[in-house]
């Protein structure tokens, strides 16, 4: 049988990772500034994350959802306290998608309305709802359509407001990232956030913080919303929680009440999966790594700011993107072949870096490094087509 053909691959093989860094079988190594995807949040392979793992696997790794797991408990409350939400309830499941799909059911239960509104820009993952909120039309299959999605754009405060004046009454829900990241490192300003959660209580609708990419630490607070001082009704939650286990969930405000049945998952909140989810809880604590996103993010914004190439750099913490002209769009590809560095990219022409939150200052100089290397490469064979 062969593989169903549907990434596009850098001609790369990985058998090796180790914190920031991951080798490939010709023994070359680079420096991971991508996180598989802003998914290695606390560097690959760490010691205590091998240790708590193993430690599991050796026990038992799997048992249904229909028996006592003192595990998820023991999950629910440690990341209760890490993320600042105490009061909250936590339903496991296996991925991004999964988790705003849950999201999405439950404020359509809660509300009994079947109105969702998402934004520009937005995605949400490749499920049936998760895929009609995402904003890209070409991975909608026509049985995904539907007219349950009401689209605005993104970081529009008045758009919403008029929204809501006219159909207030059907929105079951509000779905936004705190910070776009497939749509290029958009973020959401404190008065969008502000708005939503004013209009939301106005109109009895539902507030999701899709925090699939932007959450975990990434931004240097627990959710890139925080920073806005909202409260969210729904973080869904993916990607950094498990450091590359697949671990996902939402985190559910008390006023939204469960009924048995209600939502249900086989794998999700394993014994296995649990075990990786705490392993990362209890080092992004102590490893202080949310403070180390802000410091190290703090280095490498004021660094990269002296490229006077660079349209733009967005974000916040460890999710930063570099809006580059579109005649540096091979920077990316140099810095992979040439210097040995992953980053991320988004349409069209934005570098993501979305390294591990345990990135060292000294790893965030040798990415300076090896950025500066290959921008003059780029700006000088630029010069030489112009002939400048
Ligand atoms: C913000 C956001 N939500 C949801 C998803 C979907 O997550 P998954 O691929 O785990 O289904 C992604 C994936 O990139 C994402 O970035």
């Amino acid at each position: 049988m062969k593989l169903f053909d549907v990434y596009p691959l850098q001609d790369i093989t990985i058998d090796k990772a180790r914190g920031a860094w991951v080798w490939d079988t010709a023994g070359r190594k680079y420096l991971d500034m991508y996180g598989g995807h802003a998914v290695i949040s606390i560097g690959h392979t760490h010691p205590h994350y091998v240790k708590r793992v193993t430690a599991q696997l050796k026990k038992i790794g799997f048992y249904s959802n229909s028996v006592h797991m003192p595990i998820q408990e023991e999950l629910a409350e440690k990341l209760g306290k890490v993320s600042g939400k105490p009061d909250f309830q936590l339903f496991l499941c296996n991925s991004g998608a999964e988790a705003n799909e849950n999201a999405l059911k439950l404020a359509s239960f809660a509300t009994d309305r079947k109105k969702v509104v998402a934004f520009t820009g937005a995605f949400h993952g490749r499920t049936s709802l998760a895929v009609a909120a995402t904003d890209n039309a070409k991975i909608v299959a026509p049985v995904n359509e539907t007219d349950h999605i009401i689209r605005l754009p993104f970081n529009d405060t008045e758009a919403l407001k008029q929204c809501f004046s006219k159909q207030g009454k059907e929105i079951a829900a509000v779905i936004t990232e705190g910070i776009q990241g497939v749509g290029g490192i958009q973020v959401a300003t404190d008065k969008f956030l502000q708005q939503i959660r004013k209009l939301c209580d106005t109109h009895g609708a539902v507030f999701i913080a899709d925090s699939v990419q932007c959450g975990y630490g990434r931004s240097g607070r627990f959710f890139s919303h925080d920073f806005s001082g909202v409260r969210a009704d729904i973080y869904s939650v993916a990607k950094g929680m498990g450091n590359g286990f697949p671990v996902a969930g939402i985190l559910v405000a008390p006023h939204l009440k469960p009924w048995h049945g209600m939502l249900g998952t086989t794998f999700g909140g394993n014994p296995l999966a649990c075990a990786a989810a705490l392993a990362v809880l209890e080092v992004l604590e102590n490893e202080n790594l949310m403070e180390n996103a802000t410091a190290i993010s703090k280095y490498l914004t004021d660094e990269l700011s002296q490229f006077s190439g660079i349209r733009e750099i967005r974000g916040q913490g460890l999710m930063i993107g570099l809006d580059m002209p579109a005649e540096m769009g091979s920077l990316r590809q140099e810095l992979l072949s040439k210097q040995g560095v992953f980053t991320g990219e988004a349409k069209p022409n934005v570098i993501r870096l979305l390294p591990s939150l345990a990135l060292t200052r000294q790893e965030a100089g040798v990415f300076l490094k090896k950025f500066g290397a290959a921008y003059q490469t780029i700006h000088k064979s630029i010069l030489t087509q112009t002939g400048g």
